[in-house]
């Protein structure tokens, strides 16, 4: 087992923006003498006092004995000169990202340093192994990726280029853990772990906008309520800023030579243009003016409750949604599972042969119905946990009559859940979003970017996601994940949704992506 680097060496940390300050921060905290650099005039000495108040403020909160705050803060030294970190052990670049600057710098950084000392960079963008290629010793080059704010984020991705000398990295692996961190491991592509397996949440959820299945305040309600996710994609994207987002899709598309599964959204390229910017500028996706009206999602309006349904099969892991309609005093009779229907449904009696409320599978409701000559059918989306969704997105087959539709609406509305209609789109929103991260999540995996622990671990604790990608593919049943796949591929006839290998073979075996 590798060793963390010990309380008292130095670490020198060059650039004392935003990440160079909180890296240093750690570091201090840590126990570690700290050497802060940056070219730009007394940048080094507002990062220090940044660094002094937030300590002040874990004090005063009673996180941090003051003595141990003044302690860190006395540890900070701001250097003018790059000479001054000849005795670090480990050097943290966090400058500006460009990749000429950086690996000007750590080539000037290795005239300095000792032929211990370990180059680590922060940067989100850049091959470590490129970093490292203009180096004499490529090998003490690693990536180590914290996020944004680092003190308060726990994640940290241990990157390894193609000439990383795994040791280096253990090393800092170790010394991430020490500092209480939760480190990952992951190899040097484009977006390492978060940056890429992420891009699906924000793609479908694009592509979705693009399709007007329906306006951003709803795909959001729909996304956090039913979907579990703390922000939908577009107040997430709003608080990103629509440009910095679109620059990290943009680099890994590029990266990925063009694979259309990464490709960026007109849509934002419109606002971004425009100046939308997010919250920044007081308008993205939404509309931050001073006064501005709080969107409302679009939510139907509430229908009769039915006196009885019959539930056809148990719904897997919709089965709660059946226990919540009994409890709400429907009358639910139990029956077999119809063929049509093979995931199970819940049939509503009423005039012309009543409904069928089914879980999405990925194809659309209309498409269902030529299926399965069923005409009265409304769809409804993936939850991450029945028993507890607020809100659940549906889909109206085309040929689904207005009181057979509201009847739909009325047995979900009976279990406390609020119904917000999407157009007909293939695979709804949640499934659809949740089936493309777990499937980038498997081919992350395929491509031994990482350990199948270390990504769900790093998509719960790097943009927090619920659950991890491959943990809810499980959940879900990979099948489930590859039919929905299936479906959105047979429906738009685009290379975008492709399956997997991992996915293709787990769903043939039955077996989980996390083994
Ligand atoms: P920033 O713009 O706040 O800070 C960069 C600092 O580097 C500035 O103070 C600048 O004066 C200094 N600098 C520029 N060139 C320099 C040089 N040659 N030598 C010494 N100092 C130099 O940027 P931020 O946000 O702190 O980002 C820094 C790095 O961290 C970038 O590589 C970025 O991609 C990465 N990163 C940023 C995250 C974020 O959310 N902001 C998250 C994770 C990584």
């Amino acid at each position: 087992m590798s060793v963390a680097l010990p309380p008292g060496s130095t670490v020198a940390i060059i650039g004392a923006g935003a990440m160079g300050a909180g890296i240093a921060q750690i570091a201090a905290v840590n126990g570690h003498r700290v050497q802060l650099h940056d070219t730009r005039l007394g940048a080094g000495d507002a990062a220090k006092k940044n660094i002094a108040a937030a300590l002040a403020n874990l004090v005063a909160k009673g996180r941090l004995a003051s003595a141990d705050a003044e302690a860190a803060v006395a540890r900070i030294a701001t250097v003018v000169t790059l000479a001054d970190s000849c005795i670090a052990q480990l050097v943290v670049e966090a400058i500006v990202e460009d990749l000429a600057a950086k690996r000007e710098l750590l080539a000037s950084l290795e005239n300095v340093v000792t032929p211990e000392c370990i180059l680590a960079s922060n940067t989100s963008s850049f091959s470590i192994t490129a970093l490292g290629s203009g180096c004499k010793r490529p090998d003490r080059v690693v990536g180590m990726h914290f996020f944004n704010p680092a003190p308060l984020m726990p994640l940290v991705e241990i990157v390894t280029g193609l000439a990383t000398s795994p040791a280096v990295a253990e090393t800092l692996y170790a010394t991430a853990r020490a500092w209480g961190k939760l480190p990952v491991r992951a190899s040097s592509t484009p977006g390492f772990i978060v940056n890429r397996c992420a891009r699906p949440f924000y793609a479908e959820g694009l592509r979705l906008l693009a399709e007007r299945a329906a306006d951003p305040a709803t795909l959001d309600a729909v996304i956090r309520e039913a979907g579990g996710f703390r922000m939908g994609p577009f107040e997430l994207i709003d608080l990103i800023g629509l440009d910095v987002n679109l620059a990290v899709t943009t680099s890994i598309w590029d990266a990925y030579f063009h694979d259309p599964r990464y490709a960026p959204s007109v849509l934002q390229q419109e606002r971004v243009v425009a100046g939308f910017l997010g919250r920044k500028t007081g308008r993205g996706f939404h509309d931050y003016a001073p006064g501005a009206a709080k969107p409302a999602p679009r939510t139907e309006p509430p229908q009769s409750v039915p006196a009885r349904v019959t539930a056809h099969g148990d719904l897997g892991n919709a089965a709660p949604l059946v226990d919540r309609i009994t409890g709400a005093g429907v009358t639910v009779e139990r029956a077999r599972v119809d063929s049509r229907f093979p995931g199970g449904a819940i049939h509503v009696d009423g005039i012309a042969g009543g409904v069928w409320l089914a879980l999405t599978d990925g194809r659309t409701a209309t498409t269902r119905v030529v299926d399965t000559g069923v005409r009265d059918l409304v769809l409804f989306d993936l939850a991450l946990d029945y028993a507890a969704a607020t809100r659940l997105a549906v889909a109206r087959a085309d040929t689904c009559g207005d009181p057979a539709y509201a009847s739909a609406v009325g047995t979900l509305q009976s279990a406390g859940i609020a119904v917000s209609r999407l157009d007909d789109v293939a695979g709804l929103a949640v499934l659809r979003i949740v089936a493309m991260l777990a499937n980038e999540a498997a081919d992350a995996v395929v491509q031994g970017v990482a350990e199948p622990a270390a990504i769900d671990l790093a998509m719960e604790k790097g943009v927090n996601y619920p659950r991890g990608p491959l943990a809810w593919a499980d959940a879900i049943g990979v099948a489930n994940v590859r039919d929905a796949l299936a479906g959105l591929a047979a429906h738009y006839g685009e290379d975008r949704y492709r399956t997997s290998p991992l996915v293709a073979r787990r769903a043939a075996t039955g077996g989980s992506l996390r083994g």
